[in-house]
């Protein structure tokens, strides 16, 4: 097993390159299951979550394989229904293969995913929906049997907005019989980003980045030769929130910025210094500390849970009380202890911490526990005092690609190396 070794303090300097959107890869994957036809995605990251998918795919027939960033999908000869529990336990969006399994074949088993570290998880808007569609839906043997002759469009009202039901909701629906319309649909770029691709298909579906999502069923969906994926705003805002922290000079390119607007805004209010130019975040260094900004996480447009502990990371420095409140996950502070290992002082009362910025974190040996918690411990280890050692990083290549060999290139004094035995 692997360790992320850091020595911190050293001011990030450079120009780095965000890359492509996992959130928003993995749907448009899925997606791609409902032609005959061949689709090749271009710019997704090489993360394991990407690589997981293309094993599922593999086990339900179609043929997924990722080369240099390029991802190509021959869904023509699915001739399994059914994603066990090995594999879908390690990645909960395997769930996303039962919308379009019974969309375009009227029968998919999928396992129920099981417990996650950052909260329950529960996919009964996922279940709601197809329910809605006119699929019969059992639970045996902790798996969802799922099956209908043919679905038909209706009108799902979500009780919550929910990214990956929204995602399961519109694969289903687009070769339904008749008109679906999704209400309090999730708003997140990663539905814009699988409409778009959708429409590339031939799908008729409106409503993007609204709570409410119209689709008129079709008979059949192309294929698309290519599609470039968008960038991943939650890789971009951890780039930048490592720059910052080191007040660093750095670039970070690449950049969706219109994803990130209340990320910025929170950064402007805590004195960062930086530059949005086209696609670009130019990171310059500040004189002092950061004043302490609040969060609260909330479904886009507000602020992402997935940078919340990267968020509290940077205040942990920051002059004065920073109060975080979690609003999507029920479990998410799980880095608090380890950034307390390094010397933060945050205090957690239900969903809410309150974080009291310290002058100095010192490196310590932390135990990562999901893909964000990785992250916010980097962004601590980049600017504490000695060596931070973290544990358990393979949390990490789900979701980031190389982000050690960036943050190197950038001049930091990081590397991954064998965990010792004891
Ligand atoms: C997606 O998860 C992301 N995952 C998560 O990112 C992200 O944290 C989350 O959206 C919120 O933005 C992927 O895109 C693969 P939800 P998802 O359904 O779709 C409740 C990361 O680090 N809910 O929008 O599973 C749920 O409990 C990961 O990259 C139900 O009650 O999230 C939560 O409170 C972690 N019933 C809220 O809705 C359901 O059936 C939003 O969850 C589904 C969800």
């Amino acid at each position: 097993m692997k360790k992320m070794v850091i020595r911190g303090g050293r001011a990030l300097k450079g120009t780095v390159r965000t890359g492509g959107s996992k959130n928003a890869t993995l749907p448009i994957m899925a997606a791609a299951l409902l032609s005959d036809e061949p689709s090749t995605i271009s710019g997704i990251p090489m993360v394991r979550d990407i690589r997981t998918m293309s094993e599922l795919f593999k086990i339900l027939g179609a043929n997924a394989y990722v080369d240099s960033n390029m991802l190509h999908v021959q869904p023509d000869s699915i001739k399994n229904f059914s994603a066990p529990y090995d594999l879908v336990k390690t990645m909960r969006a395997s769930i996303y293969v039962l919308g379009p399994l019974l969309g375009k074949y009227g029968k998919a088993k999928v396992s129920l995913p099981g417990g996650c570290a950052i909260g329950l998880r529960p996919i009964d808007l996922h279940l709601m929906a197809m329910k809605k569609l006119g699929a019969k839906i059992e639970i045996k043997h902790g798996y969802v049997l799922a099956s209908a002759k043919k679905l038909k469009g209706a009108r799902i009202v979500f009780p919550k907005a929910s990214l990956g039901a929204t995602v399961n909701a519109m694969l289903a629906a687009v070769l339904a019989q008749g008109r679906t319309i999704l209400e309090n649909a999730s708003k997140e770029p990663e539905i814009t980003e699988c409409i778009n691709f959708l429409k590339e298909m031939g799908a008729k579906i409106e409503g993007a980045g609204t709570g409410t999502i119209t689709i008129a069923g079709v008979k059949k969906l192309n294929g698309v030769k290519k599609y470039n994926v968008i960038s991943d705003r939650i890789e971009a805002a951890t780039l930048i929130a490592a720059a910052v922290i080191t007040k660093g000079s750095v670039t970070v390119e690449n950049v969706c910025t219109g994803h990130l607007e209340l990320f910025f805004d929170k950064l402007r209010e805590a004195g960062a210094k930086f530059e949005i130019k086209g696609g670009s975040v130019i990171v310059k260094p500040y004189k002092g500390r950061l004043k302490a900004v609040g969060i609260t996480t909330e479904p886009y447009p507000g602020f992402p849970t997935d940078v919340q502990a990267q968020w509290m990371a940077l205040m942990t420095l920051a002059q004065g009380d920073t109060i975080i409140k979690e609003k999507i996950w029920e479990n998410r502070f799980m880095h608090v202890p380890e950034l307390s290992r390094m010397g933060a002082d945050i205090k957690i009362d239900g969903n809410t911490c309150i974080v009291a910025g310290v002058k100095k974190l010192s490196g310590a040996s932390v135990m990562a526990s999901d893909l964000r918690a990785s992250a916010a411990l980097i962004i601590a280890g980049l600017a504490a005092e000695g060596e931070t050692e973290i544990r358990r990083i393979y949390h990490l290549e789900r979701g980031y690609e190389n982000l050690e060999i960036k943050l190197a290139g950038l001049g930091a004094n990081i590397k991954l190396e064998n965990e010792d035995s004891i």
